[in-house]
């Protein structure tokens, strides 16, 4: 049985820092386990010009713990007045990743996203061209299609579409969360990736709902049924190229969150490693953690692997981390994965 295992250094695909005082509170979390994250450009307003990737960028980069080597990598927020010519900008002067779709009304922080992936033809065009990817929130926001089917007709009437009308561009899409999902992916060329969090290989959609509603486990897209969380750990485990991390930890106040109309988001940065851990013993497949945390994601962004190392230990107890995280703005709920984890960073 293994109880330590010491793997290259993790990316996390997919994290929002927010600003201010509550970038600061969460970042030490971040930067304690991943060498590099994906940094999600949804702040208001908007992270949409290279200016204001540069000037996020330096606000981060500021509130980096002193002595760590953590990079954070920047995103454009896409909007219909994004201009092609500031995006290739970013790009090649190496500042940005990937740019970031948000249809309009999605999620947390999305009212100024795109309303008709039509008129992002030009800028979609122009990243295929260079070879920028774009990040995709895989839902569609009709009120009339149901908040459990939203990604799945996404599929079939934005992304597939837009992946035909706009060929050599490389695609990820993000926290997917269904079996659909999972097979469009596995069904595509090697232009189209997906990220998994962490809450969705754990939780299905009774969670939400255990004894009463449980606003810190509502984040978008939703958690699905049980039958579509086994999917995605499947594709987790696979060891298939095409399926990486990004936590999507997504950190609101508890006062945001437990309310008559609460906000989306899972804070999962300082428990996604023990959790993943967790979960990859129980599929028995540890020896494919490395590839879903470290590896996938680096060679499908075209980035080179960390060169430090983590290790993991399995404790003969059960491992307990901070219920809550405190900011300057309030405390912040982690994710409780509901279950006895043994894993941890050492
Ligand atoms: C994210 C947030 O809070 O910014 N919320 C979430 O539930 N995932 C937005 C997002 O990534 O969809
Ligand atoms: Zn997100």
């Amino acid at each position: 049985m293994t109880s330590e295992l010491t793997i290259k250094k993790p990316d996390d695909w997919h994290v929002h820092f927010r600003d201010g005082a509550m970038m600061q509170a969460v970042l030490p979390d971040t930067s304690a386990h991943f060498g590099r994250a994906l940094v999600m450009p949804n702040l208001v307003p908007p992270v949409v010009t290279m200016k204001d990737a540069e000037a996020y960028r330096q606000r981060i980069t500021a509130s980096i713990p002193k002595g760590s080597s953590f990079k954070p990598l920047m995103t454009l927020y896409l909007t219909q007045d994004t201009d092609p010519d500031d995006v290739a900008a970013a790009f090649s002067a190496g500042l940005i990743t990937a740019v970031k779709l948000y249809p309009a009304g999605a999620t947390t922080n999305s009212d100024s996203g795109v309303r008709d992936v039509s008129k992002v033809t030009a800028v979609l065009e122009r990243m295929a061209e260079i070879g920028l990817p774009l990040c995709v929130h895989g839902e569609v926001t009709d009120a009339d299609v149901d908040i459990f089917d939203r990604e799945a007709v996404f599929i079939d009437k934005v992304l597939d579409p837009l992946r035909q009308r706009t060929p050599g561009l490389r695609v990820i899409m993000e926290h997917v969360t269904t079996e659909d999902g999972v097979k469009y992916v596995q069904s595509a060329a090697k232009d189209l990736a997906a990220t998994i969090t962490t809450h969705h290989l754990m939780i299905n959609r009774n969670h939400i709902f255990q004894g009463g509603i449980r606003p810190h486990y509502y984040c978008l897209p939703i958690a699905k049924r049980e039958k579509h969380r086994l999917a995605l750990r499947q594709a987790a485990v696979s060891g298939d190229s095409r399926f990486f991390l990004g936590t999507d930890s997504a950190p609101h106040v508890d006062g945001a969150k437990e309310s008559a109309c609460g906000c989306a988001g899972v804070y999962n940065a300082p428990n996604t490693l023990a959790c993943l851990a967790h979960v990859f013993e129980e599929e028995g497949a540890l020896d494919k953690l490395e590839a879903f945390v470290s590896l996938n994601g680096a060679s499908y962004y075209g980035l080179s692997v960390s060169e430090e190392m983590i290790t993991l230990k399995k404790q003969p107890t059960p491992v307990t981390t901070d219920a809550k995280l405190s900011t300057a703005e309030g405390e912040v709920t982690v994710f409780n994965p509901m279950c006895d984890v043994h894993w941890c960073v050492v």
